[in-house]
């Protein structure tokens, strides 16, 4: 089976190259000419774990290769996936362009049957208007399409080992013929038929993940569904914390035993400056939109969405009552990536936060592992200096805005020692309470005890 990628981001790249490692012939295609070259030229334009290793082999191997000629991938291909952006618009919608550019190119240059695979994420019935697009585009009337959603749920920052070691496929089908087709695609994954880049030798032991065929409609809503409830867990959390600073308890310690109850599970109940990214915050804005078109009032996402946006407003009162004036304040930053492991800014937080101390008056000097480069596209003027301890440097307060490991590891001590105020405000309650209590600090975080020594010197 020939596979085509159009659209070689985050999801087109880990896809493209994990289906190649998978055992299939891949051309993969971008419209950005310049990222095409990267790939040509073997850089890969994004930072994702494993990401370079696996896409050298199979490029090596003869099983991936990169073209900026759209065409030429649609006309190879039996399968197309299309995994370009679907950014959102000024009113919360999905930005559907590209993938309509894509259906018009698809049904131009088709002339064998085609099995067309909505892997971005996309509104519910979008389906139906791809299957339109492509009979009302098609140059060669005879030619047969059939359409497929395939939602895909991994994450920034393990994304390779998630396309590999998925919980779940899912599959949105009209026909059993397509039904096939991606069972085929997917056997390698399902039955470990793959040299996985993240477990040497083996890859532990784990149950085979579930192959769930839908309609089409139905695999859409599943991933704006996943990724809304996702983002409701988040906010839960986040009020949680908010409830405990007025109340005395402890966020992390309620969230924990909470998520211990396997009805409701851990994972995605952590209190903090919450969710950022290009799935969560859009995600939920186009399905509040889907949603409202629909008829259906969905306030709880409306409100976990406000909740979010209220989670900036929090960071702030808490910078500005502990600094008072915020004019000329040296303040530095650790992290700007929406997440640990991924050079992804699109939506972070971070990103607000620095503008808004900027528009106050503060001078901000920034670090990240990874997404220094792009931090610089969005603030040419930023001082973004790659030793975290010259972050600290004179600052009046550190703040931690991404829970990267290599933050957790710093010399804590040696940075209470560079700070004009040893000063630290946790948006992700990444550090222990008891351990910066125990190094001087004046620590806050959310939902969690608040402690301020009184000033001594060390
Ligand atoms: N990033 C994630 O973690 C993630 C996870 C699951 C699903 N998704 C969804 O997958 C989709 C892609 O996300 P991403 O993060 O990879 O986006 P991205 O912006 O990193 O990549 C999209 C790529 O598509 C290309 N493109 C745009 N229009 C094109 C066209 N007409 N023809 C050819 N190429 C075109 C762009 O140049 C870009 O390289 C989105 O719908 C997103 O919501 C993303």
């Amino acid at each position: 089976m020939k596979l085509a990628v159009i659209g070689c981001g985050y999801v087109g790249l880990v896809t493209g190259s994990c289906l190649a490692e998978a055992g299939h012939e891949v051309l993969a295609t971008d419209n950005d000419a310049f990222r095409i070259a990267t790939l040509q030229d073997g850089k890969i334009p994004i930072y994702e774990l494993h990401l370079d290793s696996v896409v050298e082999t199979v490029v090596r191997e003869g099983r991936l290769r990169f073209t900026a000629d759209c065409a030429e991938a649609v006309r190879a291909a039996d399968v197309i996936f299309i995994c370009v952006g679907t950014p959102p618009t000024d009113s919360g919608d999905a930005d559907l362009s590209a993938i309509e550019n894509v259906a018009r190119l698809i049904a131009r240059e088709s002339s064998t049957p085609k099995l067309v695979v909505e892997k971005s994420t996309v509104p519910a019935q979008t389906g139906e208007q791809l299957k339109r697009a492509l009979q009302v585009y098609a140059r060669n009337t005879d030619v047969k399409f059939h359409v497929a959603s395939n939602p895909e749920f991994l994450r920034e920052g393990t994304a390779v080992e998630d396309f590999f070691h998925p919980d779940r496929i899912v599959v949105g089908v009209e026909d059993k013929e397509s039904e096939q087709q991606l069972r085929e695609l997917y056997a390698p994954i399902l039955e470990g038929r793959f040299r996985c880049p993240v477990h040497q030798p083996n890859c532990p032991p784990a149950a085979t993940p579930e192959f769930v065929v839908t309609t089409i409609a139905s695999a859409e809503l599943i991933k704006h569904a996943s990724n809304s409830f996702l983002g409701l867990k988040i906010s839960y959390a986040n009020v949680l914390a908010d409830l405990c600073e007025r109340l005395g308890g402890n966020v992390d310690e309620v969230t924990r035993a909470v998520g211990l109850d396997p009805r409701i599970g851990g994972q995605f109940l952590k209190a903090g400056l919450g969710f950022g990214g290009f799935c969560l915050p859009k995600d939920i804005q186009a399905f509040i939109k889907l949603a409202d078109r629909a008829g259906i009032e969905f306030g709880l996402l409306k409100e976990a969405e406000r909740v979010n946006k209220q989670r900036i407003d929090r960071l702030l009162e808490k910078i500005k009552k502990a600094l008072w004036v915020m004019k000329e304040k040296q303040i530095g930053v650790l992290g700007i990536a929406f997440k640990p492991n991924t050079d992804d800014i699109r939506l972070a937080p971070a990103i607000e936060v620095i503008r808004r101390l900027r528009a106050e008056g503060c001078v901000v000097r920034a670090t990240d592992p990874e997404a220094m480069t792009r931090a610089r596209v969005v603030f040419p003027d930023l001082s973004l200096l790659v030793d975290p301890y010259e972050v600290a440097r004179g600052a009046d307060a550190l703040l931690i805005l991404t829970e990267w490991e290599q933050f957790r590891r710093l010399d804590w001590k040696r940075i209470r020692n560079e700070m004009a105020r040893p000063l630290v405000i946790d948006g992700r309650n990444m550090l222990r309470t008891a351990d910066m209590q125990a190094l001087g600090f004046e620590y806050m975080s959310f939902g969690r005890p608040e402690f301020a020594p009184v000033p001594s010197k060390f």
